[in-house]
């Protein structure tokens, strides 16, 4: 354990056991976006999976800001956003003791290793990439920028730095490790080495978590999260106003449960399965109305969200502390990522000047 961390103030998060232990465990490299706090489809989708295996690998949390998309312009949003997910990290209990929240772009070795494997990258295997493709619909062919095209390659660049054997992260992302592993296997089969290991993905136990209003899935831009951070009252009012069954016109009529958003998250959220199957042979009956199974889907929720609010406030308040793990998770990745790339080089035969 560094000085650095044992130096910082107690926090709610208990410390890791046989921290002298990490360097031997498989690693895991994983992240996000930071377009913005995270929501409860982020939690099922990835989140749950980090917070269970981050004791068994040694984890990279990454911070991609080298992905802000439409955002270059305006780096301050990028970094309050940031700030916002190293937050809901913390908040859910992620251990920045036990393992390494990372800035992508202050570890600049990952723009160098995706350069070199750019070369190792058939367009045509991007251009079929199904999330790359959703992403750049809608945008005028000569105009899409270069960086939709660069960023896959750079998730690779991230998840081979330190060598990550398991990358979970949400359904959209399987392209991308896909990808990653292609890259891997060709890289390695150039250089005749067995530098990277072919990193598997693994997807949260709701892949997909639709949104509030029906929609397919939860999202930010699509305005229809539930974020780990809203209070009580904005959960309560968002489920008040959920997408239903529609057919269904008074608690008397016969509901569906199957494809109803509001059984889906009293499935993934709350832990009373007797209350819920209660629910569910009242709701087919018509024998509940909409409003017992929203109070019920509330307090649930509520009672979820309670303990990540409260550990969020904290950190909020103790900005410090969430700086101090990104810097020191961001200083650990760039000594390992100083250490790749001189294996890269290695490989490679880069030593122009002997
Ligand atoms: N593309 C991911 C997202 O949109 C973020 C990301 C960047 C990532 N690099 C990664 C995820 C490496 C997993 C592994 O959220």
């Amino acid at each position: 354990m560094t000085s650095e961390a044992e130096a910082r103030a107690p926090h709610p998060n208990p410390p890791p056991q046989g921290g002298e232990g990490v360097g031997e465990r498989k690693r895991i490299l994983t992240g996000v976006r930071p377009t913005g706090a995270l929501h409860l489809g982020h939690y099922v989708g990835a989140l749950e999976n980090w917070i269970r295996l981050q004791r068994e690998y040694e984890c990279f949390f990454l911070i991609a800001d080298f992905q802000v998309s439409d955002h270059a312009d305006d780096i301050s949003r990028v970094k309050g956003n940031a700030f916002e997910v190293a937050l809901d990290w913390l908040a859910v209990g992620l251990d920045p003791q036990g393992s390494h929240f990372e800035i992508e772009s202050l570890v600049p070795q990952h723009a160098e290793l995706t350069t070199w494997l750019s070369w190792w990258v058939p367009l045509g295997m991007l251009q079929r990439n199904p999330t790359l493709k959703a992403e750049m619909a809608g945008l005028e062919g000569d105009s899409v920028p270069v960086a939709f095209f660069n960023y896959p390659m750079m998730q690779a660049a991230n998840i081979l730095m330190p060598k990550a054997h398991l990358v979970p992260v949400g359904e959209d992302q399987l392209p991308h490790i896909e990808l990653t592993r292609e890259i891997a296997r060709r890289f390695n089969r150039t250089f005749n080495v067995d530098l990277f290991p072919i990193p598997e993905p693994l997807v949260g136990r709701v892949p997909r978590l639709v949104g509030v209003d029906g929609n397919a899935k939860m999202s930010k831009s699509l305005n229809n999260a539930i974020y780990l951070g809203d209070d009580a009252a904005t959960v309560t009012q968002k489920v008040r106003g959920m997408y239903t069954d529609p057919t269904r016109l008074r608690a008397t009529d016969p509901g569906h449960v199957e494809g109803n958003p509001v059984f889906m998250y009293h499935d993934a959220f709350n832990p009373n399965v007797e209350e819920v199957d209660d629910l569910k042979a009242r709701y087919v009956e018509g024998k509940v109305g909409d409003v017992e199974v929203k109070t019920k889907l509330a307090a649930a929720l509520n009672a979820f969200l309670d303990p990540i609010r409260e550990k969020r406030a904290y950190f909020a308040s103790h900005p410090n502390e969430v700086r101090e793990a990104l810097a020191a998770g961001t200083a650990h990745a760039s000594k390992v990522a100083d250490a790749t790339m001189r294996e890269v080089r290695d490989a490679m035969g880069l030593n122009y000047l002997g």
